[in-house]
């Protein structure tokens, strides 16, 4: 039997490491939840701004995927197989490779990783050393690419990096697209790396996301990625695209980079590729980048069984053919209105990201966190992100209805309201 905790339960505060992170925004026990709503233990309910941090990009539980996993869980399918061949797994490469790889003209093949994002950012640094021989990999501001060491070493935050508590090697870190006012960096890349002065050893790889998820949700342009794409390539560098956070049709489309024009040699997967929130990662590599041999990048947990069934279905179901995206157009419009009207209630504040991953920049971390935390006490739930975590951010399931949208955006305002009338006040 399990015993509800009430919010109040000291066995958090008491037995839970102080690395816990989420929770102390969230102050309450869930217990359940269904597509955008989570319901804690005294069953008040939830707006789902969050969404696992993009790893339930399909809402939770949603009740086909959750249908298949309970059925092949009870005919005693496969639960842990190593990498062994498995009918589940022959599926899902099936449905990826018809629905994901095939449209889009990918000649990737897929290497399972251990289930996390970070893991498979260690795996893709690996290869591109591999091939090239090289150890340095360049990446950008205010990237983040997960907290093992290799993956630590391209992520920009310093508080993050300090947690390794050593020099983190390797890579050196670029301006991202609009780091620096009136910085051409693609331009400034260029330069360094072609001026034998310019400092930089050659770069095995290139390392970006797309939209910057936690750095702040700093959009590249198509034209910037593509300008780093063709840098890579006179380099003899590998383009690695980390479409952790944005990929997993977050961004609107399937990939992120999928209207950008360049085919990355390395994308790194997570988060949402289960459909379920079940871990698993992969790297699709270009079949003359597959250089690890059996067991190079070796792992108890590659490919997690329950986590192909879902996941094949949420391929099947969402990208078999163009609806869910045109969906997703419409919903990225939605958010952006939402988003708007609280930009346009804080003096500077400045939208952020690209299709469902945007948000505001309102100025400060001060404000971003209280009014998300005043969100949260009305019933909705929504994180900050960037370097001051100044950002409001929006990563809404993209099953979210529109009602459900306009109701979080509802609170959002109000949020933001209550706290500027209180801040007014304080300040008169
Ligand atoms: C872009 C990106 N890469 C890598 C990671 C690391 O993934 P994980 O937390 O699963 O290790 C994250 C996590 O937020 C991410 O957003």
């Amino acid at each position: 039997m399990t015993t509800q905790k009430s919010v109040n339960d000291p066995v958090f505060a008491r037995r839970e490491s102080e690395a816990r992170s989420y929770c102390r925004s969230f102050d309450t026990t869930f217990a359940s939840a269904q597509g955008s709503i989570m319901t804690d233990t005294t069953g008040r309910e939830y707006i789902d701004f969050l969404a696992g941090c993009s790893s339930l990009n399909y809402g939770h539980n949603d009740p086909d995927m959750k249908a298949a996993l309970v059925d092949h869980i009870a005919g005693d399918g496969i639960a842990h197989g190593l990498d062994l061949h498995t009918q589940t797994k022959a599926d899902f490469l099936e449905a990826f490779e018809s629905h994901i790889l095939a449209p889009r003209g990918m000649d990737h093949r897929l290497m399972f990783t251990g289930p996390t994002g970070a893991n498979a950012v260690e795996a893709a640094m690996k290869i591109a050393r591999k091939v090239t021989g090289r150890t340095n990999i360049i990446a950008f501001t205010n990237g983040f690419h997960g907290v093992t060491m290799g993956a630590l070493a391209a992520t920009g935050n310093g508080y993050h990096r300090g947690g390794a508590a050593m020099d983190t090697q390797g890579v050196t870190r670029m301006p991202f697209d609009g780091y620096a006012e009136g910085v051409d960096s693609a331009a400034l890349l260029e330069q360094m790396l072609s001026d034998a002065s310019g400092g930089i050893d050659a770069p095995a790889a290139i390392l970006l996301e797309t939209v910057q998820g936690e750095g702040g949700l700093n959009a590249a342009s198509a034209g910037w990625v593509r300008r780093i794409a063709e840098i890579a390539k006179a380099h003899g560098a590998l383009l690695i695209i980390d479409d952790i956070q944005a990929g997993c049709g977050r961004t609107g489309t399937f990939f992120s980079f999928e209207e950008m024009g360049v085919t990355p040699d390395i994308v790194t997967m997570a988060k949402s590729l289960s459909g379920f929130g079940l871990p698993m990662a992969l790297v699709l590599v270009r079949p003359e980048r597959d250089v690890f041999g059996p067991a190079e990048h070796n792992g108890t947990f590659r490919g997690n069984t329950h986590a192909f069934v879902t996941a094949r279905v949420a391929i099947e179901k969402f990208w078999s053919d163009k609806a869910f995206e045109e969906e997703l157009a419409h919903k990225a419009t939605l958010i952006t209105t939402g988003l708007q009207q609280l930009a346009d209630m804080i003096p500077g504040a400045k939208l952020k990201g690209r299709g469902l991953m945007q948000g505001v920049d309102v100025g400060s971390g001060e404000l971003a966190g209280e009014i998300c935390a005043r969100a949260f006490e009305q019933g909705l739930i929504i994180e900050t992100s960037g370097a001051e975590d100044e950002v409001v951010k929006v990563l809404a399931p993209l099953t979210t209805t529109d009602a459900e949208f306009r109701k979080g955006f509802d609170i959002l305002t109000g949020a933001a309201a209550s706290i500027l009338e209180t801040t007014k006040i304080a300040a008169e």
